[in-house]
């Protein structure tokens, strides 16, 4: 019997922030310590996924090694065999599939996308690639008949497109073609999370922690001097309430803070709003939060150290041959449905 998969994608078009750890790497790796046995866990950079705005090409495949190498000092074990990672470019059935379902997805359903909206409003010119972007991520998804996909709150209605797509296709052509993917509240069962991880912006906590905006103060990089990353937590910006409440819409600042230590230190969220509810210093709060982020930056630094590339690099030219089949046989299937094959 085929174990289900758990599978998420992170963009390598830019250094990784402490929002993609805490919303992607870290569920993952939870998932993979707890699950390995009995699912297929798929951790995959979509590099396609990385020019949907402008970036510097000559960084991109670097910056694509040098990711996963943060996914493996993270924890990711690239010696476990129910664990596969790969490149996205490396498969090209995730583009064939991708026009596929492009014929099968409404131009209007593309356009509610809350973040084509919001990264075509600060752009000039708009690419075809950042509109269609949702669809070559559910092609990602249906590829691999993934059921849980652990990705931060930002991702959550590509996600939810994800299903509609599978539901719809299955539907019409009156096959159960694509595994549909679980739904949201599901998702956040499955990895054990009361609400999805949405990692603010130190400086201006109503905007997701995110390398694309240029807030470098507000955007810890995994990268980033530990010292450097305290001090960036120590500046950040509260509120002039006085007291310390998980108040996401008034206090935006403070329940960042809270959500923070609570991830690091591997709290329940609760607990920590518990511990810390009705306090006045937010000097203590920011402090408390920023020892953590330099320890565990200066932990993840020593590890990423230590990672071989030339393991890194044989586990995903092996992993590659394997999802290639995989990805294959799927495409095959659709093909034939669609009445390309017979
Ligand atoms: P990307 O590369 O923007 O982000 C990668 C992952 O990090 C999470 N994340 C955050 N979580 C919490 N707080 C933040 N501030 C924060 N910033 C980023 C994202 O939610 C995401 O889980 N389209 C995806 C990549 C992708 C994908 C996929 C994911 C492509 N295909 C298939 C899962 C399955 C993206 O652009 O994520």
């Amino acid at each position: 019997m085929t174990k289900p998969v758990i599978l998420t994608g992170i963009r390598s078009n830019s250094d990784l922030t402490l929002g993609n750890y805490l919303g992607a790497i870290l569920p993952l790796i939870k998932l993979q310590s707890k699950h390995s046995k009995d699912y297929q866990i798929n951790m995959f950079v979509p590099d396609l996924h990385s020019f949907t705005t402008p970036i510097d090409h000559n960084n991109l495949y670097g910056n694509t090694i040098s990711n996963l190498k943060i996914f493996t000092a993270a924890g990711l074990d690239i010696h476990n065999t129910g664990s596969l990672i790969y490149r996205q470019s490396f498969v090209p059935a995730h583009s064939e599939l991708t026009w596929i379902l492009d014929c099968f997805v409404h131009f209007g359903e593309l356009s509610r996308m809350i973040q084509f909206k919001e990264k075509s409003a600060s752009l000039s010119s708009v690419s075809a690639g950042l509109f269609n972007y949702p669809v070559l991520m559910a092609a990602d998804i249906l590829l691999y008949d993934a059921k849980y996909v652990p990705v931060g709150e930002d991702q959550r209605q590509h996600l939810e497109l994800s299903r509609d797509i599978a539901i719809r296709f299955n539907h019409q052509f009156n096959r159960d073609i694509f595994v549909v993917p679980e739904p949201w509240d599901e998702q956040l069962k499955f990895a054990d999370l009361s609400s999805g991880a949405r990692i603010k912006s130190l400086k201006n906590p109503k905007m997701k922690m995110s390398k694309s905006i240029s807030d470098p103060t507000g955007t810890i990089l995994l990268n980033d001097d530990p010292k450097t990353a305290a001090n960036k937590v120590l500046g950040a910006t509260t509120d002039s309430v006085g007291i310390i409440n998980f108040d996401l819409v008034k206090q935006p600042g403070i329940a960042n803070l809270l959500q923070i230590i609570a991830l690091l230190s591997g709290e329940p969220l609760n607990s920590t709003i518990a511990k810390w509810q009705g306090q006045t210093s937010y000097r203590q709060l920011k402090e408390t939060a920023a020892q953590l982020v330099e320890a565990f930056l200066s932990e993840l630094q020593t590890k990423i150290q230590a990672v071989s590339e030339s393991d890194l690099l044989a586990k995903l030219q092996g992993d590659e041959i394997e999802v290639n089949k995989i990805a294959n046989t799927k495409l095959y299937q659709v093909q034939q449905l669609v009445g390309l094959r017979n």
